[in-house]
Formats: structure tokens, C-alpha cells, sequence
């Protein structure tokens, strides 16, 4: 049962616990507010993200969201609570129309494929969702165009007509991440409508300069067309008291990105598009919208309940003994914890979430995880490299989750983790705990006997696990709850090391069944303990300890394997990954970045504009420029000038000194014994107490990069350019 109390102090909370004598009781919600409401829960709905099904499913993905809501209901489950994980694919906006059209298939095509790769890699890495449906299956087609029609029939948008960016030759409407142009900050030439991924801007196409096309480079004009919003400024209030005073216990970077948005004021938000993918938006005249990709996917959630349940997903959306939890990253804030709430509370039959647990990003090797720029560790590919270490990405990734800022990923803390944790310690004391009852009894589990103080003290050490796991996972501390997980390997290789079995065996064999005694109800305890956090690995050892269920409520205790119960053979539980296999990885991330400088360059070229002609010269007026070839013979820097380089040139007469500044661009010795183009009657000057006579041609790159203008044959010194 979950209670959250709003305000109240601590000892009022147990009060009201005592008062109405609930048992196995999570307390939740902020001790300094004051008293307002008090709330029970009999049932857990956990929502997480629904991914686009524009690509595979990346490792910040699983950090982000899917691990930590698949931990928190996995621990739910063991608690036996109700509890229901929905996930799903969200096939509508624009990212897919956006990859339809650079892999060349029809947007159909894209969703179908990905919501498979989706789906299975979910599977593969034990996300367990009670349903994983998609936004284009008819039930959810049909909940969301209602969901509209119930808001539109009551009055709850308004309409407005504005001007959009509008594709003459293309004949559509360009919706933000549709359109680029020159950032407006930076001047990246490449910048989104509405964010430029060179500076981090947030933009609105508007702020574009000479925006176009993003697929046909077409350039764009403005068009009026109207649309339906949803007067979020109408709910400013009732939304700063339901999260700014109600919701004080969500987390501080979801509490304070909701507090900037309502600082700055709400503005209405249109909710259908001029798009022609898209659920329809069911108003007369209204072709060609659809619904806004915000606003149909987040009804996803309710309509793939419904289609799990058909006759009683009421329940789990409309009752308020329901509790709504949405699992998201934190790009999703705004929309879960403002927009969608605001929808439910204007069609209003619908419960709230009770909490947002969203999470910071997670970057590799210290860069931004980007799918477009392939810059990710996808799971499918992973599995490929990594068969059957599923359990080891699931325990990196919340060992190093981004909870409370963004966080790196890199294969040295991978491996590290993985042969310094889960190897060396938890496979480590499982692996020695079984071999040793193996060597000494034949896998049977000994008796207990009379418990030293040694034996006393690692008992009252693990004892207190299930409390302690469970106040972190209760309060979405996942990192935490799992390395008090780990503690008890730690324990137990501790207690091995300083009860020495190995060497009492010899002195006195009937201490040793003690010893292994409780070495192995530690080892039951971890495979319960971690049930929630590495569902394949608790799996396998349970196998091995011949354990059928993992029993929650016993988390903590001695008496999990009794005397005389057979184990299993003992395998290994990890194993160590070698260095070849991570440079392996370091190498293919390296090529990928190679082939990204590659296509940037590329992309720069081709969206490079030239300098407008200067005005015309006369042929005299060129003439009198006396440009002639000249060999380089020596070449060196100049003392402190960053950008000076000296260069003695063999002219066909007496050789002469040029100082030029392209220091940053050229090492002195690359040039030597290369023809060049000067300008042999510049008069001789002065620049750091060297005379310079004459100046080196070179084309400026669009980059500002400096490329030395060299002859493709041999010509003879002192010869005229022409
Ligand atoms: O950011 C995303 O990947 C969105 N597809 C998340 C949608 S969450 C929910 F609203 F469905
Ligand atoms: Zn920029």
C-alpha cells in the first residue's frame, strides 16, 4: 500500500500509519508542508516513454528510462503489489517522416521496422512490460481522435490562425525540425527550427536566417493557416499550486525545469499540425491535420492499457486508488509533468501521476549520444558483441545512471565495472560460497551451528538490506538501492576472507559448516536482492541454488536454504571482458567519428556560399600586379608570432624573403622545394623587424583554413603568372 501524505510531520505520518493499522506501508510526499490531503493507493501504474520508432533503442534510452522503471516494477511485483508497465512505440511526428525519407521507404515502412527492432530488443534486455503496443494500432487511433473530440466538443481549445512556413514547389507546410537555416547565435549554416545542434540554442524557425527546406532545400514562405491549441496559460495557476505546492517531493531537476517553464509564463500550444502522417484531426474541414505527435502519444499510454485490458483499464486510469508514475528522460519534462496533465485535467475524468522520476542524459565518451550522428551504443548491436550480457549493460548503466545530472558512459568504466564488480566481487563470493560447499559436501547446504561473534556480526550487517534497498527504490534512488545490493557480496567476501574455511577446514571441519552456512544464505539473499536490478543473473543463480521463487518478504534473513536442501552444480556467474573485446568498441566508435568529420565537412561544402564578385577591374589595372613563380627553399617560424611563417624564395634573380601568416595552417617544412605564386612588386615592408618582399598566394577555404596555391608543373623561377 502506498499512502503520500502532503505535509505532515514524520510523527503525525506514523500516526495516521498506527491509526487505520496498515502493514508493509511506503511513505511519500514532503514533511514540511503543510497538511492538505492524504492519500491511499492500492495499485502502481508505470508508464515509461514511448520511443520514437524512427531507429533501435541506444543505451542513454535504457539508462534514461526503461531500466529504472523496469527495476521499480519488478520491485513492486516481489512486494506483490498491483502493477501494471506500459510501454510502446510512438510512430506519429516528424522523425519519422524524417528517416522515411533518407532510407528512401515509405514512413509505413519505417515504423514497422523499428517498432520490431524496438519491441524485441526490449525483450531481449528484460523489459518487462505488461503490454508494448504502437501509436498506429487502431485502438490508439481511435482513443486519441475521441480524447480530441471530447476537448474540442467542450470547449476546451481555442482556434488561431497564424502564418507557418510554407514549401511552394513541395506544396506543404514545414513543421519546426522540418526546416533549417543559419543559426542566428552561432551561424552554424545548418541549424533546426527549433534547436541548432552546433550551440545548443533553442530556436524558433522564425529566428532562422534564410531558412529552407530541411529535405529539398527548397527556400520557404510564410502562409496563414489556422490551428487548434490548448490554452495552457488558462491552467498557470491550478498548475503551479498542483506541482510548485503539491508535488515538492519530485525530484529537484524535474521540480525545477517545471518552474522555469511557469516562471516564464504559459503560453497555448497548438496541438494538430498541417502534416500528412498523423492521426486526422476529427473536425469537419480539417484535412490535411493531424494531431500533433505531443498530443497523440502520451494518450498512447492510456490506449495500450486499454488494449490490454479492454474491460478494465478504467480502473487503472479514473480511480483515484490509482497511482500514476511516468518514467520519461528529461527532454520529455515539459510535456509529462505540463502539457499532458493539462490535457487530462480539461477532458477530466482522468487520474494525475503522482511522480515524474525523470532522469538527466546519459553521453558516450564524453559526447552527446546522437542517433542521427550514430553516435550510440545500440542494444542490438551490443547483444551482437556481448551475447548474453544483458545483465552486465543493465548493472553499468544504473551504477553510472543519470539521476541527478548528466552522466558519461565509457567502454574503460564498462569493462571496469564489469571485472571489478560484478566479477571480482559478486561472481567472485557466489562462485567461491558454491565450489567450497561443492568440495566439502557435495553442493548440500550444512547445518547451522553455534554462531561466533564474527558469525553475529556480518548477520547484523545484512539484516537491515530490505529496509535499506527498499527506502532508495521507493524514492527512485536506483544507483544506490543497487550498491546496497552489491554490499552484501562485499560482505560475504569479507566474512570468507576472515573466516578462512579454506584453512579452519583443516583445524576444525564442524566450524566450517557454519561458515558455509551462512556464506550461502548470503549468496540466497543476493540472488533475491538483485531479482530487481539483474533479472537474468538472479535467474541463473536461483538455478543453481535450486531456489523456485525469490521470496521479497525474506530479503534479510538466515534461513533461506535449510540444512540438508541440494544445490545445484555451481557455473560462473560473470566472466571477465578482455581488453580486445573494448578496443574493439574504442575502434568503432573511432571510425564513426572519422565518417561523421567526414560527412560534416561534406555538409559544410555543400552549403557553403560563395563571396558576392567584387566590382570589375580594368586589364591594365590587372597588369600592373607583377605575380610571378618562385620556388620555396627555406622555411621557418618567426619568434613569438603564432601565425608568421618565413620563407626564402628562389625568385630567378636574386632570391627574396617573404614573411606570410599562415603559420596555423602549414609545419615550415611542408612546404620547402614546392612552387608557389608572390606578388613580386608589393612594396618591401616591415612586420617584426624582418623585411618582407612580396606576398604568397592563397586561396581562403570556407572554413577560414589556408591552402597555399602551388603549380600541378615544373616552371621556371621568376616566370609571370598570366
Ligand atoms: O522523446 C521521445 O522519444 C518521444 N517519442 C517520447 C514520447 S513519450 C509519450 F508521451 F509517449
Ligand atoms: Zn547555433
Amino acid at each position: 500500500m502506498f499512502l503520500r501524505f502532503q505535509g505532515r510531520k514524520i510523527k503525525e505520518k506514523q500516526r495516521w500509519v498506527s491509526m487505520i493499522g496498515a502493514k508493509n506501508v511506503t511513505l511519500q510526499g514532503n514533511v514540511n508542508n503543510k497538511y492538505r490531503d492524504m492519500k491511499e493507493f492500492k495499485r502502481t501504474l508505470v508508464t515509461s516513454a514511448l520511443p520514437y520508432a524512427n531507429g533501435g533503442i541506444h543505451i542513454g534510452h535504457l539508462a534514461g528510462v526503461y531500466v529504472p522503471a523496469d527495476i521499480y516494477v519488478r520491485y513492486l511485483r516481489l512486494k506483490g503489489e498491483e502493477v501494471l508497465f506500459i510501454g510502446g512505440s510512438d510512430e506519429h511526428g516528424v522523425p519519422v517522416t524524417i528517416r522515411a525519407k533518407k532510407e528512401g521507404i515509405t514512413v509505413q515502412e519505417v515504423v514497422d521496422r523499428y517498432h520490431n527492432l524496438i519491441k524485441d530488443s526490449f525483450a531481449d534486455f528484460g523489459i518487462s512490460f505488461d503490454v508494448y503496443s504502437r501509436t498506429t494500432s487502431d485502438t490508439h487511433k481511435k482513443h486519441a481522435s475521441d480524447f480530441f473530440r471530447k476537448l474540442y466538443d467542450t470547449g476546451k481549445f481555442v482556434e488561431l490562425e497564424s502564418e507557418q512556413f510554407y514549401d511552394e514547389e513541395a506544396k506543404e507546410f514545414l513543421t519546426d525540425r522540418n526546416i533549417k537555416g543559419e543559426c542566428p547565435r552561432c551561424h552554424a549554416a545548418d541549424a533546426y527550427g527549433d534547436q541548432c545542434e552546433k550551440c545548443g540554442s533553442t530556436l524558433s524557425p522564425e529566428e532562422l536566417i534564410n531558412p529552407y527546406n530541411a529535405a529539398t532545400g527548397n527556400a520557404l514562405v510564410k502562409r496563414p493557416t489556422s490551428h487548434w491549441y490548448l490554452p495552457l496559460n488558462d491552467y498557470q495557476e491550478w498548475l503551479e499550486k498542483w506541482i510548485l505546492e503539491d508535488h515538492k517531493e519530485w525530484r529537484p531537476n524535474v521540480y525545477g525545469q517545471c518552474k522555469s517553464w511557469l516562471d516564464l509564463g504559459l503560453r497555448p500550444r497548438a496541438v494538430t499540425r498541417d502534416l500528412n502522417w498523423g492521426i486526422p484531426v476529427p473536425v469537419e474541414g480539417a484535412e490535411g491535420k493531424v494531431l500533433y505527435v505531443w498530443f497523440d502519444a502520451p494518450i498512447g499510454y492510456i490506449s495500450n492499457t486499454k488494449e490490454l485490458l479492454p474491460n478494465d483499464w478504467e480502473k487503472w486510469w479514473k480511480q483515484e486508488d490509482t497511482r500514476l508514475l511516468h518514467f520519461i528522460g528529461k527532454d520529455n519534462i515539459v510535456f509529462h509533468c505540463i502539457v499532458f496533465p493539462t490535457m487530462l485535467k480539461a477532458e477530466g475524468s482522468y487520474i494525475l501521476p503522482e511522480n515524474v522520476p525523470s532522469n538527466e542524459f546519459l553521453n558516450l565518451e564524453d559526447d552527446k549520444i546522437s542517433t542521427s550522428r550514430n553516435w550510440a551504443v545500440w542494444l542490438h548491436e551490443y547483444l551482437v558483441d556481448f551475447p548474453g550480457k544483458q545483465d552486465v549493460l543493465r548493472y553499468v548503466l544504473t551504477a553510472n545512471a543519470p539521476e541527478t545530472k548528466d552522466n558519461n558512459f565509457t567502454w574503460k568504466d564498462f569493462q571496469a565495472r564489469n571485472n571489478n564488480e560484478l566479477v571480482a566481487v559478486y561472481g567472485n563470493f557466489v562462485n567461491r560460497a558454491l565450489q567450497l560447499t561443492k568440495k566439502y559436501y557435495d553442493g548440500v547446504v550444512p547445518a547451522c551451528g553455534e554462531l561466533t561473534e564474527t558469525d553475529k556480526a556480518t548477520i547484523e550487517e545484512f539484516t537491515n538490506v530490505k529496509a535499506e534497498v527498499e527506502r532508495l527504490l521507493d524514492t527512485f534512488r536506483f544507483r544506490d538501492a543497487q550498491k546496497e545490493a552489491m554490499n552484501l557480496a562485499r560482505i560475504g567476501n569479507k566474512y570468507l576472507a576472515d573466516s578462512e574455511p579454506w584453512k579452519v577446514v583443516k583445524t576444525d571441519p564442524e566450524r566450517v559448516k557454519t561458515i558455509m552456512h551462512l556464506s550461502l544464505q548470503l549468496v540466497a539473499n543476493l540472488a533475491i536482492a538483485f531479482e530487481p536490478f539483474l533479472p537474468f543473473s538472479s535467474a541463473k543463480l536461483r538455478g543453481m541454488l535450486k531456489m523456485e521463487n525469490a521470496d521479497w518478504s525474506r530479503l534479510g534473513n538466515t534461513d533461506l536454504l535449510v540444512a540438508g536442501h541440494q544445490l545445484d552444480e555451481p557455473a560462473l556467474l560473470f566472466e571477465k571482458i578482455e581488453d580486445d573485446a573494448i578496443d574493439a568498441q574504442m575502434l568503432r566508435l573511432e571510425k564513426i567519428k572519422e565518417e561523421n568529420e567526414r560527412l560534416k565537412q561534406l555538409e559544410e561544402a555543400k552549403n557553403f556560399k560563395a563571396q558576392p564578385i567584387k566590382p570589375n577591374v580594368s586589364f591594365e589595372d590587372w597588369e600592373k600586379l607583377d605575380i610571378r613563380v618562385g620556388t620555396v627553399l627555406e622555411c621557418e617560424r618567426v619568434p613569438k608570432a603564432d601565425k608568421l611563417l618565413k620563407f626564402l624564395i628562389a625568385d630567378g634573380l636574386e632570391n627574396r624573403t617573404i614573411l606570410s601568416g599562415i603559420a596555423q595552417h602549414y609545419a615550415p617544412e611542408e612546404l620547402v622545394g614546392k612552387q608557389i605564386c608572390f606578388i613580386a612588386n608589393f612594396p618591401p615592408r616591415k612586420i617584426r623587424g624582418i623585411e618582407s618582399q612580396g606576398m604568397i598566394l592563397s586561396a581562403e577555404n570556407f572554413d577560414g583554413s589556408l591552402g597555399v596555391i602551388t603549380l600541378d608543373r615544373e616552371t621556371k623561377n621568376g616566370c609571370p603568372v598570366v
